[in-house]
């Protein structure tokens, strides 16, 4: 580089960094990495959204151009130079008023019309019976979920059949929360004593993670839930079996012995009177039917293992520090048994 002044080459070391980073802020957009993201919509109100989202950034992306240009030429062009004369001073030109309120003007309704359309369209509520209707509840630091068509209540995994209309009746029990669908429908906030709503059609199946987003408490950040959405023929069987009784493993012959013991105990700790293990009634606890079935447990925080499992019944406050469920002081042959009976609630 024999021609290039210091700074010029000073600029020039820079280029392989700036290379690698710019290539590192990309790879953070393939959205496939990121379960998350709100980039790789996957049902048509996410799909609504992120066209908006798009439409703006476009839009955002025209005036960012126009107007840092048009700085760029005016400090190039009227640069301070020794023997340069003074440009000529303007004050005032209708033209330019006008012309220069009616662009921002028609680039403003351009996107506050589909906008409004979008916000109506999400708003809307769907009706019918093949519209799926679920209540979601938020609780320090859970989400409840109730169908009140399946008699069915839940926590912590909102299982969906893709391809159907699913309308969510939200609200909360104590403070704010804002339940957040990533890629299937953006987030709302829920209130005491008022019901918000919001309604998608998901268009695959798979286990979803996703996260509470107003701060609501020390626990906000492990206010988790999974949003599971199943084939047709798949959501119908969950919920045919989700709705029989608990089975009775004491009453059972065939049952494990540990298996006994632990719903004996389940029933003699302080256990059963905060969850229940009936489909359709709600505690104040997480429901815990068919919770072996569940992907995660502690709303979504940790995956559903033996071991994860044991050491959250043992000593939930140190998971989850301020939540209702205290230590029992159940001994390790206790949790144990209280582990099998859990899990094997399927
Ligand atoms: Cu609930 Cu944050």
């Amino acid at each position: 580089m024999p021609n290039l002044s210091v700074p010029s080459r000073r600029l020039l070391r820079w280029i392989p960094a700036l290379t690698l980073g710019v290539l590192l802020l990309l790879a953070a957009c393939a959205p496939e990495q990121y379960p998350q993201t709100t980039l790789l919509p996957r049902a048509n109100t996410a799909r609504d959204q992120d066209h908006l989202f798009r439409l703006t950034l476009w839009w955002a992306l025209v005036v960012f151009v126009l107007v840092e240009g048009a700085l760029l030429i005016a400090i190039w062009k009227f640069r301070s130079r020794p023997d340069a004369p003074e440009p000529v001073q303007t004050h005032g030109n209708t033209t330019l008023e006008i012309v220069w309120t009616i662009i921002p003007a028609f680039i403003l309704a351009m996107i506050a019309v589909p906008t409004v359309r979008t916000i109506f369209k999400t708003a809307a509520k769907p009706v019918g019976d093949d519209v799926l209707q679920v209540e979601v509840i938020g609780h320090q630091w859970w989400w409840e979920f109730r169908y009140p068509q399946l008699g069915i209540t839940t926590a912590s995994e909102l299982k969906i059949p893709m391809g159907r209309t699913v309308n969510l009746e939200m609200t909360t029990v104590d403070v704010l929360h804002s339940f957040w669908l990533p890629q299937f429908a953006g987030k709302r906030d829920v209130f005491p004593n008022r019901y918000n709503n919001l309604w998608f059609k998901a268009e695959v199946t798979g286990n979803f993670p996703a996260q509470c987003t107003e701060f609501c408490g020390i626990q906000h950040g492990r206010m988790a839930y999974r949003i599971v959405s199943l084939d047709g023929p798949a959501f119908d069987a969950w919920a045919a079996n989700f709705n029989a009784p608990p089975r009775d493993f004491v009453a059972d012959s065939t049952a494990n012995a540990l298996v006994k013991q632990g719903q004996g105990l389940f029933a003699a700790k302080a256990c059963s009177g905060c969850h229940s293990m009936y489909p359709a009634l709600p505690l104040i606890g997480p429901n815990l039917h068919h919770v072996g079935s569940r992907s995660h447990i502690a709303a979504g925080t940790l995956e559903n293992t033996d071991e994860n499992l044991a050491k959250w019944i043992q000593n939930p406050q140190a998971w989850k520090k301020g939540v209702l469920m205290p230590n029992l002081g159940l001994t390790d042959d206790e949790t144990h048994a209280l582990v099998a009976y859990l899990r094997a609630n399927q």
